[in-house]
């Protein structure tokens, strides 16, 4: 028997332990290539008399990580498959079932099964624990056990919705698979999920003893008399998971999430049938959601395009890979302390600096609080909070700079202060040193005017939270060179976060997509629009929270300001009635927003919204709620794909990529949607461009899509189609 992805050795006792190792990857995946060997060696488990049971385990650091999601993705939305409908509806169906039906093979084959868990297993790497009739696991609280589907649009479809409620009741497996949220073994003992953890080198010697026992090779939901633990959907405790499951389920995600729906579908209907019968209900949602432009466009952005920028797509070919070990920090400030932290975390040395010593050191306490924090939470040990903060060093002394290999500018967003620690610092950097700047509003370029060296002078520009965002925008100059280029997003890969490369432009790309969200929100209620209802439709979209919340957080004088100035840019003096209700709130009220716990919202004492402030409602006594909401729905996300897309045109963004990415991570732009191009591919071209035109003749130019746009939609073309990414190398 030739397998590939599998080891297959037999010993006296007659049990066959079948390790999984797949050539050529650091992780297990089902594969068409690795199911096909799994079915050749069930195949020849159960034609062979003298096999007396089978330990399934990996030959991985992880156990199996799940199907593989490039070829799920390649598949996702129809794919490659058939053009009509039904026959595409049908060949999905065929695949995803017959993959059902294999793993379904494992339990029902005559033989005794039993998974040796030896590290993490996920999504379709624990759905085929599932259908092992014993389960032990190595006592190592790294390992995640869990479905995690869900997370980037799909479900669990190898029998997941089907034996995980039938393991351990409904009101257990369903918040589990909703969210998407793993566990470490000792949590799956407690849950039921596996029977025992061991110590990692008793592991497989404890499956054969298991084995060795002689146990009946039938799973509990195949016993006569078999009842799902809690009851069924009729009875009080379970009933209760999908009352309390869907209205969760409405209120955390407006119906965007169709992964979710068809989980909750396929549980209920399934716990009620025969466990074949269920299996082929999974597999007809799972069709379905396969088939669902959400689905695709999660599972390309969520997954696909995050671990490629993340491994450095965007990298220039050609430069030498750069390690990074030592960097600067100037400014030490809100975002200068969280760039040093995450920067010692991942083992660089940083130099920190600030105007004075005091300054300095608060920076670096920053990463001593949140090390403090994970200490408490039992995430870190006194010992790691040591190491980490020998590496950040605070001073004032420029002298330190010579020997970085990259420097990272956080002072004021000042231009003239910019420009002198540019100089101070270029006094003193090594030649092959890079400059980046975490500048969020000023062009690069102008930035790089005053530097000896603009072919070194970069954008590098994270979020805050800067421990906690996983973006980080890099801008390039005009003059910004290829090597500064592969270095940052070295530096980027290094500290673990995502890096996607735009061009210069005013707000490059996040914080000018992001700004037409909050000004579209301000504008609906300059118009009148009920406050509460322009919130709540902006929750609806996906958004994570409403416009006006969300002007909170950046601060209404800032609101005030930018508006005032680009009027004043355009030349327009009149008072509107944007200017006038944000006028209203920062100037005779005092309220800026959270930072001063008073914006559109009142803010409880933890800094929590806590409802709109109800003299907000007093401003006028016209509100109106009688506009159209699939209309108020599609200025609110429209705005910001629009805009994505004059971007594009203008060629500040050059990669599809970069933009989903972008916005999924960087402003929270709704995930269900894949990002903002995806949003329009998902729409198609030429009615989104007919919809912002409609949009446009109602409400003004902010809408009118750009010529791109347009000529796409004459060609009938997709953003993914005509600008699809490199294949990677
Ligand atoms: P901050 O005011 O918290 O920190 C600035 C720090 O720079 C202060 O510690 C200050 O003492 C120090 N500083 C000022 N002049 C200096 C000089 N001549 N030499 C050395 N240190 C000096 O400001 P924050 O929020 O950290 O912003 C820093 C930069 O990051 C700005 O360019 C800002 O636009 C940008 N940014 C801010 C974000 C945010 O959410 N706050 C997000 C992304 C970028």
């Amino acid at each position: 028997m030739k397998l590939d992805n599998f080891k297959y050795e037999k010993d006296a006792d007659g049990i066959v332990t079948l390790t999984m190792d797949m050539p050529g990857r650091s992780m297990n995946v089902l594969s068409a290539a690795s199911l096909k060997d799994l079915e050749t060696a069930i195949g020849a488990i159960s034609g062979d008399a003298s096999v007396k049971g089978v330990v399934l385990t990996s030959g991985k650091p992880a156990f199996l990580a799940g199907a593989d999601l490039s070829e799920l993705g390649a598949s996702a939305g129809g794919g490659a498959g058939p053009k009509d409908e039904t026959e595409r509806k049908k060949a999905t169906f065929a695949a995803i079932y017959s993959f059902n039906m294999l793993v379904r093979k494992l339990e029902t084959m005559g033989k005794p099964v039993a998974a040796a868990i030896n590290g993490t297993a996920l999504g379709g790497g624990l759905e085929v624990t599932l259908a092992c009739h014993y389960r032990v696991c190595a006592d190592d609280p790294r390992i995640q056990l869990g479905l995690p589907e869900s997370k980037v649009g799909v479900m669990p479809g190898a029998g997941g919705t089907q034996r995980l409620p039938r393991l351990i009741g409904v009101v257990n497996a369903v918040p589990l698979m909703l969210e998407g949220k793993s566990v470490s073994p000792q949590e799956a003992l407690r849950l039921g999920i596996v029977h025992k953890v061991v110590p990692m080198p008793a592991l497989v010697s404890e499956a054969k003893a298991w084995l060795k026992s002689a146990p009946e090779p039938v799973q509990p939901w195949d016993r006569k008399n078999f009842s799902v633990p809690g009851g069924g959907p009729y009875d009080k405790d379970s009933s209760q998971a999908y009352i309390i499951g869907s209205a969760l389920l409405r209120k955390q995600s407006y119906g965007n999430y169709p992964a979710q729906i068809n989980i909750l579908k396929a549980v209920y209907e399934g716990v009620q049938v025969p466990i074949e019968a269920g299996l082929r209900i999974e597999s007809r949602y799972m069709t379905e959601l396969m088939l669902s432009p959400q689905s695709r466009n999660m599972i390309r952005s969520l997954f696909l395009s995050m671990q490629e920028l993340s491994k450095g797509a965007r990298r220039p070919r050609g430069v030498a890979e750069s390690d990074p070990k030592r960097i600067a920090v100037l400014g030490a400030g809100l975002m200068g302390a969280g760039i040093a932290y995450v920067s010692a975390l991942a083992g660089i040395e940083v130099v920190l600096i600030d105007r004075d010593q005091p300054s300095a050191d608060k920076g670096k306490d920053y990463s001593a609080r949140l090390l403090d924090k994970d200490i408490e939470r039992g995430r870190a040990s006194p010992q790691k909070k040591a190491d980490v903060l020998s590496r950040i060093h605070p001073t004032t002394d420029y002298s330190g700079l010579k020997d970085v290999d990259l420097l990272i500018e956080a002072v004021f967003e000042d231009r003239a202060i910019k420009a002198d620690v540019t100089k101070r610092a270029e006094a003193v950097l090594r030649a092959d040193a890079v400059f980046g700047s975490n500048t969020s509003t000023i062009p690069i370029t102008s930035l790089a005017e005053v530097s000896e060296r603009p072919e070194s002078f970069i954008g590098v520009h994270f979020f805050s939270p800067v421990e906690r965002m996983g973006l980080v925008e890099i801008i390039m100059g005009k003059k910004t060179g290829e090597t500064a280029l592969a270095k940052a997003i070295d530096y980027v890969k290094k500290i673990r976060k995502t890096p996607i490369v735009v061009q210069d432009s005013r707000g490059f790309y996040t914080s000018r997509c992001f700004g037409t969200y909050t000004r579209e929100g301000i504008s609906l209620l300059s118009e009148g629009v009920h406050p509460a209802l322009i919130e709540n439709i902006g929750r609806m979209t996906g958004m994570p929270m409403g416009p006006l919340e969300v002007s909170d957080s950046v601060g209404l004088d800032t609101a005030l300001k930018i508006g005032r100035a680009t009027k004043k840019d355009l030349g327009i003096s009149e008072v509107d009635d944007m200017e006038k209700i944000l006028a209203w709130l920062v100037e005779a009220n005092g309220r800026v927003g959270r930072k001063a716990g008073k914006g559109f919202y009142q803010y409880n004492d933890k800094g929590r919204a806590a409802g709109i402030w109800p003299d907000l409602f007093a401003y006028r006594t016209d509100w109106r709620d009688d506009v159209d909401r699939d209309e108020l729905r599609r200025r609110l996300l429209y705005i910001q794909a629009v805009e994505t897309a004059r971007c594009f045109e203008e060629g500040v963004l050059t990669d599809v990529r970069d933009a989903d990415i972008g916005s999924i991570l960087g402003w929270g732009f709704a995930p269900w949607t894949g990002g903002t191009l995806s949003l329009i591919d998902m729409v198609g071209t030429a009615r989104f461009v007919e919809e912002c035109e409609a949009l446009a003749k109602a409400h003004g130019p902010r809408f009118a899509p750009p010529a791109l746009l347009k000529e796409m939609a004459r060609k009938g073309e997709s953003f993914y189609a005509r600008f699809a990414p490199p294949k990677a190398a």
